[in-house]
């Protein structure tokens, strides 16, 4: 996928890239700089390019206006250079890993305001796509957001969820619902749909099919549906659920979860492409 979710890693049946020797207990790890070649800082050159132009009637305009914050454009940004910014924005910072991480770690970091960003960088040969996220997924993909302060807090909030998750055996429920939001969200925007998920944004074919293609069905954001949803890592995803704000996302999921995954664990998963009777795809046109 584009870009994948941490706790998704684990079901990839091949084992990560990064190299974990380098971590620390909380599998953080200063990033090495000096490891980037020119090529490297090429890759990312050509990648935040391409990219970048294809936000307008795509990108969600929260994170068009917060993009610039990222800093380097010409190469891979230093973290500490982001930091200055981030910290003083929303009191975020990145945090640099080695690749994947495990839930718990994940979800601590999260608690406190820290953003894990894999410091390598994709091969050319793998510059359409890639199976685990590297730091241009994860810096391009998720940093903007976290100059908002509706996000900064709602990811935090989905940190803090996640280590009660882990402790009631409900993180499978709770990452879809990662899956779903952060990384391949949609938001009503100007009477049209944008893409807020980092998925979505850092990758140049599913930016236009999620937000524009007729193939993919689209659904309001319903925290039961979302969290029975299986999805696919390997192709673009056959279902997307839309919010109407950011605020939104962060008052549907202010409640205690606890009642929510109780209720859920009796109830089977629903295939990523179903439609149940009753519900009604959003129309592109239309939206
Ligand atoms: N409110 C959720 C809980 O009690 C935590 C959460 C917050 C989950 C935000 C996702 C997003 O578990
Ligand atoms: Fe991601």
């Amino acid at each position: 996928a584009p870009g994948v979710a941490p706790v998704v890693y684990g079901q990839a049946d091949r084992p990560p890239r990064g190299d974990y020797s380098r971590a620390s207990d909380d599998y953080t790890c200063a990033q090495d700089y000096d490891a980037y070649t020119e090529a490297d800082h090429d890759t990312y050159r050509r990648l935040y390019e391409r990219q970048s132009a294809l936000l307008p009637g795509l990108a969600s305009q929260h994170f068009i206006d917060a993009l610039p914050s990222l800093g380097a454009k010409d190469r891979i940004p230093r973290f500490e250079e982001v930091n200055e910014r981030l910290r003083r924005a929303t009191g975020w910072e990145i945090v640099g890993v080695p690749g994947l991480i495990p839930e718990v770690p994940f979800f601590s970091l999260l608690a406190n305001r820290k953003f894990p960003v894999t410091d390598w960088i994709r091969k050319p040969e793998e510059f359409e796509y890639i199976v685990e996220p590297d730091v241009f997924h994860d810096l391009f993909g998720h940093v903007p957001l976290l100059f908002n302060p509706v996000i900064a807090d709602y990811i935090q909030a989905y940190g803090q969820g996640g280590l009660k998750a882990a402790e009631l055996g409900a993180c499978e429920m709770l990452s879809r619902l990662y899956w779903y939001t952060i990384e391949f969200g949609l938001i009503r925007e100007q009477g049209g749909l944008r893409a807020y998920g980092a998925g979505i944004l850092s990758s140049s074919g599913e930016l236009n099919y999620s937000v524009r293609s007729p193939e993919p069905q689209r659904l309001p954001l319903s925290l039961e549906r979302a969290m029975r949803t299986l999805y696919k890592i390997d192709t673009y995803q056959h279902t997307y659920f839309v919010i109407d704000d950011l605020q939104q996302l962060f008052d549907l999921t202010a409640a205690d979860f606890e009642p929510l995954y109780r209720q859920l664990r009796d109830q089977p998963t629903i295939a990523a492409d179903a439609l149940l009777p009753g519900e009604v795809a959003l129309q592109t046109s239309a939206s």
